[in-house]
């Protein structure tokens, strides 16, 4: 858990400036790297993302007999272990903060002859898991949890030896919970089918793809076809959509402002922050020039354009779902934002929506907790003050956008947190002041 003590002042600014680049997405990190560890071969990943996150992810696969190794600090090679190849780690693998982590390598394990114990800080110990443990169990797998739900997870091998195909229809729209049945799937017999009525991030898919693994997407279904090879290869991560978002955010939100984000991800699941500060008001624009891997990406330019009042509902809410925070800070600059069908924001690193609500009025603003959502009115100038990031980086970077329209500088206390995804926030953040 990030410690709630570290403390960083944020001035207000007239205006960003300035070209930049992100660190590698969190998300696709995740994936390439526990598919190189189901790989045959070694494979080697560059822009790998630097936060704490990901390292939870090569820390639980090097206790279970993966070689990773660093070739800087972007760059490493996994040596595959072939799926259900995994060994026996010594102790309970911790996941950290990571949600990602725990769901993600679940998927991975419960196709394994191990037992395992999978921990997590006192954010993910308090994180659902019932949503991925019911599905794997169908399948044949066995997770025991806290209540059925809770961390830590024990997870032994499956019943029947291997596990077996299922058809499913995700009950949240999720993509941790769709990416673990898929890499469950891989290592069971027969086809596994993942329907899904709203479209989340697909980085999945792309990946098992990029590692030869063939797959059937398309409308809402996607099938996988089990006891397949996936093959080692040679992948570049794009910058982070999400955390692009912060800094783009800041930009849409003051006047004279315009930030190029260059080497960007612009996977269609991951960008729908840009169609939102469109509809407030923002200019932007997009340039894929790319494609690694099987992920878009390019450059995107925010430039401020007016604050207006804007609307989001539940089937916009997966493809926004970590940007939602910024969006409401962006808010407390002018316009409004009225969110709804959210209620997922919290079961995130922190209760996202009690969390930032209670963050934004601490530093002034006019700011409604709904059930579901949030509402933020740009009214009034923030006055500033102090507000606490919860443990959730994501709260961190938000609070950071506020802070820049407010009268006086103000405190967020738990400001490391944001070393989860993007350590380099705050520094970046202070090359764009113009
Ligand atoms: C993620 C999916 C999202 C997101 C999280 C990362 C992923 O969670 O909030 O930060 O990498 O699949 P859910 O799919 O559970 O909503």
């Amino acid at each position: 858990m990030p410690s709630a003590n570290s403390i960083v002042i944020v001035r207000p600014t007239a205006r960003l400036r300035g070209t930049l680049q992100v660190p590698g997405d969190k998300s696709v990190s995740h994936r390439y790297a526990m598919l190189a560890a189901l790989a045959h071969g070694v494979s080697r990943i560059s822009g790998y993302a630097p936060g704490a996150d990901c390292a939870a992810t090569l820390d639980c696969l090097r206790a279970l007999g993966v070689a990773v190794r660093h070739e800087d600090a972007a760059t490493i090679e996994i040596s595959g272990r072939g799926p259900r190849g995994l060994l026996q780690p010594t102790g309970p693998l911790d996941a950290r903060n990571s949600g990602t982590t725990m769901r993600l390598l679940s998927g991975v394990l419960v196709a394994h002859a191990l037992e395992v114990e999978l921990v997590g800080d006192a954010s993910l110990s308090r994180r659902p898991m019932r949503r991925v443990i019911e599905p794997l169990c169908r399948m044949g797998g066995r997770i025991a949890a806290a209540g059925g739900d809770l961390p830590p997870l024990r997870i032994s091998p499956p019943a029947h030896g291997v596990l077996s195909g299922i058809d499913y229809e995700l009950p949240v729209a999720s993509a941790q919970v769709k990416s673990a049945i898929l890499l469950a799937g891989l290592q069971a017999q027969g086809t596994t089918v993942v329907r899904e009525g709203v479209p989340t991030r697909d980085h999945t898919e792309r990946a098992l793809r990029a590692f030869g693994v063939e797959l059937d997407a398309a409308a809402g279904r996607i099938s996988i076809r089990g006891g397949q090879r996936p093959l080692a290869c040679a992948l570049k991560i794009p910058g982070d959509s999400s955390s692009a978002a912060f800094l783009g955010v800041a930009a849409a939100a003051l006047p004279g402002s315009e930030v190029w984000i260059t080497g960007v991800g612009l996977n269609p699941t991951r960008t729908g922050w840009l169609d939102v500060l469109e509809r407030a008001g923002a200019r932007i624009d997009r340039d894929v020039g790319g494609d690694t891997g099987g992920e878009p990406s390019g450059t995107i330019v925010v430039r401020h354009g007016g604050l207006g009042a804007i609307r989001v509902e539940s089937a916009e809410v997966p493809g926004i779902i970590d940007e939602l925070p910024a969006l409401g800070a962006l808010a407390t600059h002018g316009g409004e934002i009225h969110v709804t069908g959210a209620s997922e924001l919290r079961a995130k690193e922190s209760d996202r929506i009690t969390a930032l609500v209670t963050g934004l009025r601490a530093l002034g603003a006019d700011a409604e907790e709904l059930r579901d959502g949030f509402i933020v009115r740009g009214s009034r100038r923030l006055a500033g003050g102090t507000a606490d990031a919860a443990g959730d980086h994501r709260l961190a970077m938000a609070f950071a956008i506020a802070a820049l329209g407010a009268r006086e500088a103000c405190t967020i206390t738990g400001a490391d947190a944001v070393g989860v995804s993007y350590p380099g926030f705050f520094r970046a953040l202070e090359e764009l002041r113009a």
